[in-house]
This record gives C-alpha cells, sequence and structure tokens, in this order.
C-alpha cells in the first residue's frame, strides 16, 4: 500500500493504473477509521481493481463552533487499517494542498440541503460537495463508496454526481453498527459512558418505528411522536431533528408511502450523532 500527501504524486500512482484498464474504486473518509469505513473498503476491494482512500479532515464542511478542531485524528493507525482490508492507495493531503488560499468556487446542491442536516448545519453540504468534487477530479474514481449513516450526504452526492455529469458510480452502502445497536461513528469516542448507553435510544427508536410501520401504520406524526418518547426518556439527549422524507426528494411526507427515510439528529452533550433507516412502505 502506499502514501502519498500530495495532487501531483497521487497523478503519478494513478495514471499508470487507469492506462491498464483497472477499475478504480474510491473511498472518502475523513479518517480516524471504524468499521463502517473498513466494509465500504471492503467492497471496493472486492468490486474493483484498485482501491484509492482518502483521508482529510476538511474545514469547510465545519460550522463555526463545531468540532474541526478537536476531530480525532490518528493518521499511523488509519494506514494499518487500510492496509488490513487490501488498499491500494491512500491520500492524505494537508489543508494547503487542497484549498489554494484564494480558492473562490464552491459547489452548492440546492433544494436536497435544505431539510434534516442542512438545517442545523448551514453551509456544511457546500463544503462536502465542493471537496467530494475536487476529490473526484484528482482521483476520477469509476465507483465511489459511501455509508447509509449519511444518507442526506450521499443523497446531495448523488444529485451533484447526475446534475454535473461526473463519470462516477455513486455506491450507498448499509450502516455498521456496533452490536448493541449504535451505528458507528468516529465521534461515538467523544461520548462518556452515560451519554454512549442514551444514545441507544437513535436505534431504538428508529426500530419502534420500523415496528410501528410493519403493523401497519402510516401517520409520520404518530411515527415521530413516538420516536421523540423514546430518546427523551433517555434522559441526556437534546433533539436537533426526528424528521421522515420522501427517500428522494428529502421532503417531509404525512403520509408513509414508496421509499422513505426516517432520520434522526440528537445531541448527547457536546456530540451530535446521526442515524436513520430506510423503509418501503407499499
Ligand atoms: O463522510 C465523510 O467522512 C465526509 O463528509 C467526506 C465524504 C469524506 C467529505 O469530507
Amino acid at each position: 500500500m502506499r502514501l502519498v500527501k500530495t495532487i501531483r504524486e497521487l497523478k503519478q500512482e494513478l495514471e499508470p493504473i487507469r492506462r491498464s484498464g483497472v477499475t478504480v474504486g474510491f473511498v472518502p473518509t475523513m479518517g480516524y477509521l471504524h468499521e463502517g469505513h473498513l466494509s465500504l473498503m471492503r467492497k471496493s476491494v472486492e468490486e474493483c481493481g484498485f482501491t484509492v482512500v482518502s483521508i482529510f479532515v476538511n474545514p469547510t464542511q465545519f460550522g463555526p463552533g463545531e468540532d474541526y478542531d478537536r476531530y480525532p485524528r490518528d493518521l499511523e493507525r488509519d494506514l494499518s487499517m487500510c492496509e488490513s482490508v487490501g488498499v491500494d492507495l491512500v491520500f492524505a493531503p494537508g489543508v494547503s494542498e487542497m484549498y489554494e488560499p484564494d480558492a473562490c468556487t464552491r459547489v452548492t446542491v440546492s433544494g436536497l440541503t435544505q431539510n434534516l442536516c442542512g438545517r442545523s448545519r448551514p453551509g456544511h453540504f457546500d463544503g462536502v460537495t465542493t471537496v467530494v468534487c475536487k476529490l473526484f477530479n484528482m482521483v476520477r474514481p469509476d465507483r465511489a463508496y459511501f455509508g447509509q449513516k449519511d444518507a442526506q450526504q450521499v443523497a446531495v452526492v448523488r444529485r451533484m454526481v447526475r446534475d454535473l455529469n461526473i463519470p462516477v458510480e455513486v455506491r450507498e452502502m448499509p450502516t455498521v453498527r456496533e452490536p448493541d445497536g449504535l451505528a458507528m461513528s468516529s465521534r461515538n469516542v467523544y461520548l462518556s459512558p452515560d451519554q454512549r448507553r442514551a444514545a441507544l435510544s437513535l436505534h431504538r427508536s428508529l426500530r419502534t418505528a420500523a415496528d410501528m410501520i410493519e403493523k401497519g401504520e402510516r401517520s409520520a406524526a404518530k411515527i415521530r411522536e413516538r420516536m421523540i418518547d423514546i430518546i427523551l426518556s433517555s434522559g441526556l439527549a437534546e433533539l436537533d431533528y426526528v424528521e421522515i422524507v420522501d427517500a428522494d426528494s428529502l421532503r417531509n411526507i404525512d403520509t408513509l408511502k414508496g421509499e422513505v427515510l426516517i432520520a434522526v439528529a440528537v445531541k448527547f452533550g457536546q456530540t451530535r450523532l446521526i442515524d436513520n433507516i430506510k423503509v418501503v412502505v407499499h
């Protein structure tokens, strides 16, 4: 496995690979890797001849007062994890390599970014789409792998790829959970033992929603009410949102029908966690 830190080296490494016609898979990450990231890398290694992983804590997707400075970082650990699943190349640039000091171009996906995390983190998705677009231009992958835990991010990236005709196939992989149901996240390390216990209410609320739907409930209001009860009864939760939206448009719905995304964002102390499920309702 090779590690490169500059765009020039990245190009040099990738040119012969592309010329040989090998399929290039790409997993963009912000590092501090966990089993969720590894599952994306394994999929890429399985489906593609060459797998590139980027590790870059992207400052432009963090708002003022968010956790950019204290976001966990451990490149050595990340590299050995990448190596353990057969990644071929890691691109780990610094901020000055990624952004010219006078950069003034941003990629904005409107509409899809207004609801859910876009509402509570203004500007976040502009940061994500701008850096992902830049990374796609640098790596020029055939396939790129994202986790369903960030369902809105996947929807927004997909739309960017479609609207800008970026020649990459976006693959969405299932959320990987701890044995007790907590969705894996680099931010889980911030949680105290009490907060970690309370955070299980997210998955519990989503499972309850799935059960209610299974039993025939179609009212978004009733499902939300029950989910909010479960999350607040954990004691330590500060609710950001519990939303039931159409999985394609990400607009709120009153009655469940078609593919539906049920998404939650909750703060435990300073730590904001998100989780979701998708259900198809007939
Ligand atoms: O999901 C993430 O880790 C980030 O948003 C991404 C896609 C690597 C862009 O910085």
